[in-house]
């Protein structure tokens, strides 16, 4: 137990200096955007959650939302965070690969490269603080680097081995958080919080600790709502509490036949470059000339998968555009992980499959000034997310996916700063 366990990088990039437009004249709320990595929709529905319940009351339910195909951490969030399917703001996987060179990242490793991120869609703190507003990003993924050279005004970045679950630290990043609103003036702040992901894979969503977990993240909103009070922010900070995915129990042996690829295929002499072993969700770029023979082998191999060239891949899923995306897509049916050659796959629960499955869907929450009261919205994409925080926020929206019909009933009627 190391010094090394307690810190995190922290990156500063103060910009003090800004010119903050129109503070005082345009009565714009601030924005608190908190997400709980593969918090599925129904996880406070089979465990005592008392503070969520309360936020019910107090503000804006949707029964569910939909994460984007890939159903990945970075991956949705950056949805999340841009407006923008998959395909356009081109972060197609947790790891950062390159299928000529062979490259290949762990997520954490990600966290500070540019070049994995920034492809021309802009996320919502940049364009914000374009538009003058002071932004930053607690842990969120995508926080850490530079957009066209421009960095988030202040960001803290997680580093590989950084605990997840740290009670002490869960609740002292809301401290940090508020502090940021109240002494700095921050418009608009994301915070990232890894549990109650972690615990899923270890142990499996359907378990006691998982549902310890959920109590443990219903305590901090608690602890939220009291700091909230506490900082006098109650009438001028809106918040919005999401995810990025759900999470479903791994089938195993003797139960189902777990997928091999290697049962059916040779790596050896058939593929150039794979990503697999990382949950539901593969890609495979074969060897030159290779395509329809592994496409072939791999059709009919396994009734509990499914794959698709390039050109077939559903339209709905929106990533098939992006030139990141491999020649073949492979996706296992719900709790059918990819394995490639060995099943050393520990995971008792996992994620990556259609974000049409229930067990893929996730959480919104929102409560604040310019949110109604007792509302139960309807389940949208988590796509419009963003123009709902544009509006939230008086930003003028850069070109996204989302549609602020999907939310606009959520707020309340005078909710206008001007823009729309
Ligand atoms: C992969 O790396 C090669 C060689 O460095 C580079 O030319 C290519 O643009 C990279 N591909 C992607 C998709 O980044
Ligand atoms: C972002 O740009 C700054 C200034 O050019 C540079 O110092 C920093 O290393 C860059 N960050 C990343 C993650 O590339
Ligand atoms: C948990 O976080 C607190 C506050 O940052 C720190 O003092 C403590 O050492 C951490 N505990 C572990 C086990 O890392
Ligand atoms: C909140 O407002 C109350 C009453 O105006 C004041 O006494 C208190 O110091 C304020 N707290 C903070 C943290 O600003
Ligand atoms: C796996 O495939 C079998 C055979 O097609 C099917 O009956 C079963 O529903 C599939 N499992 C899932 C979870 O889709
Ligand atoms: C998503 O939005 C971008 C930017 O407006 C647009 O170019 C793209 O066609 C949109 N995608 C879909 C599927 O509508
Ligand atoms: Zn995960």
């Amino acid at each position: 137990m190391k010094l090394e366990l307690l810190l995190v990088l922290v990156a500063l990039l103060c910009v003090d200096g800004l010119p903050l437009s129109s503070t005082g004249t345009r009565n714009r709320n601030k924005l608190l955007l908190i997400s709980f990595d593969g918090f599925r929709w129904n996880y406070d529905q089979d465990v005592h959650t008392p503070n969520m319940d309360q936020l019910v009351q107090e503000g804006v339910k949707a029964k569910y939302i939909t994460p984007p195909m890939i159903t990945m951490t970075s991956p949705s969030h950056f949805t999340t965070i841009t407006g923008r399917w998959i395909e356009d703001h081109g972060v197609v996987h947790n790891m950062m690969f390159n299928s000529t060179t062979l490259l290949k990242l762990t997520h954490k490793n990600t966290l500070r490269r540019s070049e994995w991120w920034d492809n021309g869609a802009l996320p919502l703190w940049i364009t914000a603080q374009n538009q003058g507003l002071k932004t930053a990003s607690y842990f969120y993924p995508g926080g850490g680097v530079n957009y066209s050279g421009q960095a988030v005004n202040r960001f803290l970045v997680q580093r590989e081995g950084h605990p997840s679950d740290n009670v002490t630290e869960w609740w002292e990043k809301i401290d940090t958080v508020m502090g940021w609103f109240t002494k700095e003036n921050f418009d608009f702040v994301t915070l990232y919080y890894s549990e109650p992901d972690n615990v899923g894979h270890r142990v499996g969503p359907e378990t006691e600790e998982r549902k310890k977990m959920v109590q443990q993240i219903d305590h901090l909103i608690g602890y939220l709502r009291e700091s909230i009070q506490k900082n006098n922010l109650s009438d001028n900070l809106n918040v919005i509490i999401t995810s990025d995915h759900g999470m479903t129990t791994i089938k195993k042996n003797p139960q189902v036949k777990e997928i091999r690829l290697s049962d059916y295929i040779s790596f050896l002499k058939l593929t150039h470059f794979d990503i697999l072993d990382y949950g539901g969700f593969g890609m495979i770029r074969p060897r030159n000339g290779k395509l329809q023979e592994v496409y072939d082998q791999l059709k009919n191999a396994h009734p509990n998968l499914t794959v698709y060239k390039k050109e077939e891949i559903p339209e709905n899923f929106h990533i098939a555009k992006n030139g990141r995306i491999q020649d073949l897509v492979l996706v296992g049916d719900l709790g059918f992980n990819l394995n490639s050659r060995v099943i050393f796959y520990v995971n008792k629960g996992d994620h990556g499959f259609n974000n049409q499955e229930m067990d893929m869907k996730t959480i919104f929450r929102a409560f604040g000034p310019d949110f109604r009261k007792n509302f139960l919205a309807e389940p949208f994409d988590s796509v419009s997310i963003y123009p709902l925080m544009c509006k939230l926020l008086g930003v003028d929206p850069a070109p996204h996916n989302g549609s602020l019909s999907d939310t606009q009933a959520m707020l309340l009627d005078h909710t206008d700063p001007g823009k729309t």
